[in-house]
């Protein structure tokens, strides 16, 4: 008889009941999750309290979540989760992977850029910026007509929705490749910025005793048809928190060199991408 008598007799049999899921990736993936939440539950001995306290953080998720703000992506970033399925995603068999977590600020529909333009389109003291990049395939080849997604924090680290001072879109800009698979855009530099720490997520980063700063970047989202949307990031080599972004986005390959001039009026950095072919699928803006 399937009824549940000990600790132990319960997984076989919640397992047997999700046998009928039709769709066999949905009877793959909560299959294994209730297997692994079963065995954390035992490993742990969890208790009722803990229990409780579990399920209203993630109602508190969920209640922190909307238009200016992503608890569900963050919470992903701070567990790792994020930069895991980024990187077990993206593999480049020539090296290593130029992909990274999206974080929670990408929004669709940046404004159209001509080369060269600036994205800085609001007052902000700060670095002048010039970005360079090159988009080739995975043969090396370069790749024409790409489109260039960027976004990014400004000098005092905040996104413009998170900031009244900026105008809507600012520090967001879409690029295209050229011929050679080149890109050039004019910026000031990011300053790193804490993730938001106001909500549930942030209790969890107090309670383990972890900052929120994340080192200076700015965001890439590369497309073309017939080739896997990349979404990157690349970060400021000479930052305090390279080795402790609390998100864990920084990978060697990200580490981009920001070359000040001599005079120090002004920052180059260069970046190179790899695509890899597949289905050009974007992902579903965090925020609106
Ligand atoms: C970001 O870089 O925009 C970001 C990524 C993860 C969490 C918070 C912010
Ligand atoms: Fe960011």
């Amino acid at each position: 008889m399937d009824i549940v008598t000990t600790p132990d007799s319960v997984l076989p049999i919640v397992l047997k009941a999700m046998e009928r899921t039709t769709d066999p990736r949905i009877r793959t993936v909560v299959s294994a999750l209730t297997r692994h939440l079963h065995a954390f539950v035992q490993e742990v001995a969890l208790t009722e309290d803990e229990l409780e306290y579990a399920l209203n953080f993630l109602i508190a998720i969920g209640k922190e979540s909307g238009d200016t703000k992503n608890e569900a992506v963050l919470l992903s970033d701070l567990l790792g989760v994020s930069t895991q399925v980024a990187l077990l995603n993206n593999q480049d068999p020539q090296g290593e992977s130029t992909a990274a977590l999206l974080g929670p600020f990408w929004r669709a529909n940046a404004p159209v850029c001509q080369p060269g333009e600036n994205i800085s389109r609001s007052p902000a003291p700060g670095l002048p910026l010039e970005v360079t990049g090159v988009v080739r395939d995975q043969d090396g080849q370069p790749v024409a007509d790409a489109a260039v997604d960027v976004w990014q924090a400004s000098p005092v680290g905040l996104y413009e929705n998170q900031d009244t001072q900026q105008e809507d879109m600012n520090l967001r800009g879409l690029f295209r490749t050229d011929a050679e698979g080149r890109f050039h855009l004019r910026s000031v530099r990011p300053a790193g910025y804490p993730v938001p720490t106001d909500g549930p997520c942030g209790e969890l980063l107090r309670a383990q005793r972890r900052h929120p700063n994340r080192p200076a970047h700015l965001h890439f989202m590369i497309s073309k048809p017939g080739y896997k949307v990349l979404i990157s990031q690349v970060f400021a080599d000479d930052d305090e928190n390279l080795e402790s972004d609390p998100v864990f986005g920084v990978t060697r390959k990200l580490i981009g060199r920001f070359a000040v001039a001599p005079d120090g009026k002004q920052a180059d950095l260069a970046c190179e991408f790899a695509l890899e072919p597949g289905e050009m699928k974007f992902p579903h803006p965090p925020i609106p």
